[in-house]
């Protein structure tokens, strides 16, 4: 048996036999094995899942981050290393995480959220067995970019019904994501589930900083009810009036940073984006990220201390790094 190999664009995704997806997947309902055709059905409750594309699919296609789907296809190669030609992203897992690509080797790697896959691109050339979740279409997306890897796994679902079985995988990455859910405590204590014991961990959250609100907030009241189509249009008009204005500001010796915050626009001059298009593709995409989200929920340290210590998690360091709380340890 194989799932349908043809992906956007016409990547091939790589071929696995039955007996390598079962042994990975189960039902997200039952925990029942699950059984492969034209789509995946449960031998235990007859639940079936539908193969969109060659992706199994355990959400209904709309759901609460229709515009994360949005937001990814049209940004499909934008924050990609391969596409860049910036070690942006490597750096940003590698220092996060404190992982070295030798430990990654071989080992079997959870990612949830995944988006485009600017993560998964790194972790899948460490030649880990990377399972990649996201709840959107953002899927495809991955597909399209990293569909190469032979061994990466993608799946749509949501990490409060994943179809793997528990204590399954030696490494669980998800950053950029569990602000974005419904219930960040439940999200934060459900991804466990599926690292083994012994297990490393690497999860990021926004940083609550009642001192240092950003303008963005008195904006997403209104604008993560707008269409996604509708208000991406509307970012891509705002950006080239904006961004040349907030970068100016971010140019200002010791000032800068607090100035440019001042304008609702992303601003990625920090990382080293400057060059004209690039920065402003950079800027229409996190400008939509900031403002379409149907959820945004920074957690206090104290807050994610009290978790780490609930789930009795061990070597446990949780650090700023700019605008985030970055959680990492095992378990
Ligand atoms: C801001 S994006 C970050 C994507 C990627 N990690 C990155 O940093 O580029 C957040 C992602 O989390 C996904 N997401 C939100 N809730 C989720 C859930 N319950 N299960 C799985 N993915 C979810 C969204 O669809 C979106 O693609």
């Amino acid at each position: 048996m194989t799932l349908s190999k043809r992906v956007d664009g016409g990547t091939d995704i790589e071929t696995d036999d039955e007996a390598v997806w079962q042994s990975v997947l189960c039902c997200p309902r039952c925990h029942g094995p699950l059984r492969a055709a034209a789509e995946l059905r449960c031998d235990s409750c007859s639940t079936a899942y539908p193969i969109d594309n060659g992706i199994p699919r355990f959400v209904p296609r709309d759901n609460y981050a229709e515009g994360f789907g949005y937001q990814w296809n049209q940004h499909r190669l934008t924050q990609l290393d391969s596409h860049s030609g910036m070690p942006i992203s490597r750096d940003r897992l590698m220092n996060a995480s404190g992982w070295s690509a030798a430990e990654l080797t071989g080992k079997t790697v959870l990612e949830c959220g995944s988006g485009a896959g600017r993560f998964t691109e790194v972790l899948c050339e460490t030649g880990a067995q990377v399972t990649s979740v996201d709840i959107s279409s953002a899927v495809h997306a991955n597909a399209a970019s990293n569909g190469h890897f032979p061994r990466l796994r993608l799946v749509q679902a949501s990490i409060y019904a994943l179809p793997f079985p528990e204590e399954s995988f030696d490494f669980l990455f998800c950053c950029g994501v569990i602000q974005h859910t419904p219930d960040v405590e439940k999200t934060f204590k459900t991804l466990f589930r599926y690292l083994r014991p012994g297990g490393r961990f690497c999860i990021d959250v926004y940083a609550a900083i009642v001192a240092y609100p950003h303008p963005r907030q008195l904006l997403r009241p209104i604008t993560k009810h707008v269409p996604p189509a509708k208000l991406y249009a509307l970012v891509e008009k705002a950006v080239p009036k904006l961004l040349p204005l907030s970068m100016k500001l971010s140019a200002v010796p010791w000032a800068g940073q607090c100035l440019a915050r001042l304008i609702p626009v992303a601003n990625h001059r920090y990382l080293g984006v400057t060059d004209r298009e690039t920065a402003r593709s950079w800027s229409v995409l996190d400008t939509f990220d900031w403002l379409s989200p149907r959820y945004e929920k920074p957690q206090t340290r104290r807050r994610l201390e009290r978790w780490t210590q609930e789930l009795a998690l061990r070597e446990v360091s949780i650090e700023r790094h700019r605008g985030l709380y970055v959680i990492r340890g095992v378990k």
